[in-house]
């Protein structure tokens, strides 16, 4: 199978609308030097979705929302559907990312409704999966990674399997105090996340893209798109400006050339 490298970002909780004005013409800008190997994706927060989206509408460069609610509509104070974000113009729909986990107490239960709802709204679900510390030092980081991923996808259609997108996140390498897996950790996380796909839904699950994210870096980032296990890099604060996500985007490119592998 040929397929694309995934290269995105989200802004989580950053930019103002003239920021995310900036980022958006800087990138639009460059469009034409990312490699076509790669498929580029900007996940901006809320606010700044329909003006993103309309910037980059003729660029290769797809778009996405942080969060959806799982419900089409009603009484949901401070929630957006999935369908309102299909309409300002997201095509990705990321879900279960582990701060949302953390602090806004999202479940398997919920990562899987939010999944279906997306689905429902014609976005492409990408939904973080990621053991925390604990799990890795317990050497249980594969079975409940699994778990997840099995939890995310419960009653998912197997033709509709060609819609997700999952990115292995550990909690342990995100943010500020995280430090990046190893290119080995990587590959051996993303191999039972490909046993529990295939589980999940044969052939059908072997076409879900394995993104990886969690301090991904200039430094890193060669190394880990090179690897045949890992489709694709979820990058936070090394793309938080243009210029840095354009610099990630051309050493993914080196690495890949300008065919889709
Ligand atoms: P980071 O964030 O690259 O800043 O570690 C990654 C993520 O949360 O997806």
């Amino acid at each position: 199978m040929t397929a694309h490298a995934y290269v995105g970002t989200s802004w989580k909780m950053n930019h103002t609308l003239a920021e995310a004005d900036e980022y958006a013409a800087d990138l639009r800008a460059h469009a034409g030097e990312i490699a076509p190997s790669i498929q580029p994706f900007v996940i901006p927060p809320f606010t700044a979705l329909d003006r993103v989206a309309r910037a980059l509408g003729d660029t290769r460069v797809m778009v996405g929302v942080q969060n959806v609610h799982w419900a089409p509509a009603g009484g949901w104070t401070g929630e957006i559907s999935a369908r309102m974000a299909a309409e300002a113009g997201a095509v990705i729909a990321e879900i279960g990312h582990s701060e949302r986990r953390e602090h806004f107490g999202e479940m398997d239960s919920t990562v899987n409704r939010k999944v279906h709802a997306a689905l429902a709204a014609g976005l492409r679900p990408l939904v973080c999966v990621g053991d925390p510390e604990a799990e890795k030092y317990r050497g249980t980081a594969g079975e409940f990674v699994a778990r997840q991923v099995k939890h995310a996808l419960h009653g998912v259609a197997p033709g509709d399997l060609a819609r997700v997108m999952l990115a292995y996140e550990p909690v342990w390498a995100i943010g500020e105090s995280g430090s990046p897996a190893t290119v080995e950790e990587v590959e051996r996380i993303h191999a039972v996340i490909r046993g529990a796909l295939a589980e999940a839904g044969g052939e059908d699950g072997a076409g879900v893209p394995v993104l990886y994210g969690g301090s991904v870096n200039l430094d890193n980032a060669a190394e880990l798109i090179a690897s045949p296990l890992v489709d694709g890099l979820f990058v936070g604060r090394a793309a938080w400006t243009a210029a840095g996500y354009r610099a990630l985007l051309a050493r993914c490119g080196a690495v890949l050339g300008p065919v889709a592998r």
